[in-house]
């Protein structure tokens, strides 16, 4: 284990001048919404919440809203070609577009932004139907992707004005995923420190982590690492960028693959992991495999845990302690078919870190995967 520090803090405080409820939703531009939409409710327990398309007047795009606890997922596909969407697609593949921040007042967050130097992706909005009205608007991120302010307190629909609820008889058992914990970016050599300064100086937010290359190596690959958070904590930001190696990295592959900066991971938090781990891969959904000896001496490197250490062996989740408790997570396989965006599954046990324990075993773990694929 790397003895390297975890700097805390050393991005001044956060700046609360943008207040931010949490993560309204996320929106994924994908090659077959309607297919993507069946394997997140069947294989992860979304639900169908709203829908947009042809029936509703949409003629370009049709995008399916699922929901689960508090997590919203869009999936948004073109109906024609020669879209923006379709151009997305064709360059990144499937991936995520947009990061909806949940705020009060969509319009002084915009301002705000734009004041410390944001780039523009939509002038406020406001958009009505007979449930009311939400006003939106956006700014740009690292690659192309987007966050959009959604302020929804004079709104008592489904979910945005444009969609349609999405009644359907096939609504899969939840798998116990509650609230996206965190949400990691890919960024290029050298940018990392660019894009801290952005969440910093035009969002407010403060740094709360910090990983270099002695921290997140293997044998073969190294990633340097920072972590933002808003001033509530509630949205969280790593973001990552490669770091010279022996062999190609994890994000390398990822950057070359999406051809560019772009969301690495989705971090979903549950109450009860083995349960919920069990329940997604009877449903089919595959993790990455950390070799049985991880185990041999947890006990040693975390101290006692609630958790039986059979059942985490068995179905691979890993666990690690900071100061404040531990966390145990586990990461999915790639999810589309182009080796980019995964999941993974957190519960924390008082732990508010990010399971720098485990870097290596998963790191390893990673390559293993990437090995097969020749890209290592
Ligand atoms: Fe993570």
């Amino acid at each position: 284990m790397s003895t390297a520090t975890v700097a805390k803090n050393d991005h001044k405080e956060a700046q609360d001048f943008m207040p931010i409820n949490g993560t309204d939703y996320l929106e994924l531009y994908v090659s077959n919404s309607k297919q993507a939409a069946h394997y997140y409710k069947t294989a992860f327990g979304f639900k169908s919440l709203a829908y947009k398309g042809l029936e509703t007047g949409s003629r370009e795009y049709e995008s399916y809203v699922l929901e689960q606890d508090k997590i919203r997922l869009v999936l948004t596909s073109p109906l024609r070609s020669g879209t923006d969407v379709g151009r997305h697609i064709d360059k990144h593949g499937d991936g995520v577009k947009v990061t909806a921040l949940w705020v009060d007042d969509a319009t002084y967050a915009y301002e705000e932004a734009m004041k410390r130097g944001a780039k523009s992706y939509m002038e406020p909005r406001t958009d009505k139907d007979e449930d009311g009205k939400v006003v939106t608007s956006g700014i740009y991120s690292y690659g192309e992707v987007v966050h959009i302010f959604v302020e929804r307190k004079d709104y008592n629909g489904t979910f945005l004005p444009g969609y349609q609820k999405w009644e359907c008889d096939y609504q899969p058992t939840s798998t116990g995923l509650k609230f996206v914990d965190h949400m990691v970016g890919n960024v290029e050599e050298g940018r990392m420190n660019y894009w801290v300064d952005f969440y910093a100086n035009v969002m407010g937010f403060k740094q709360i982590m910090s990983f270099d290359d002695k921290d997140i190596s293997t044998d073969f690959t190294a990633l340097m690492s920072k972590v933002m958070s808003n001033g509530n904590g509630r949205i969280k930001f790593p973001i990552n960028e490669p770091a010279p190696g022996m062999k190609k990295s994890q994000v390398d592959e990822y950057l070359e693959f999406y051809e560019g900066e772009g969301v690495q991971h989705i971090a979903v938090a549950t109450d009860d992991i083995v349960k919920t781990v069990s329940d997604l891969k009877s449903r089919g959904v595959e993790f990455l495999n950390i070799p049985t000896t991880y185990y041999d001496v947890l006990t040693e490197r975390v101290g006692e845990i609630d958790e039986d250490i059979e059942s985490l062996r068995k179905l691979g989740i890993l666990v690690d302690r900071d100061d404040e408790g531990y966390l145990l997570q586990i990461f999915t396989k790639t999810v589309q078919a182009r080796p980019t965006m995964f999941f993974e599954i957190i519960q924390r046990k008082g732990a508010t870190s990010f399971g720098k324990g485990n870097f290596k075993a998963l790191f390893e773990a990673i390559e293993r995967e990437q090995e097969l694929r020749g890209t290592l």
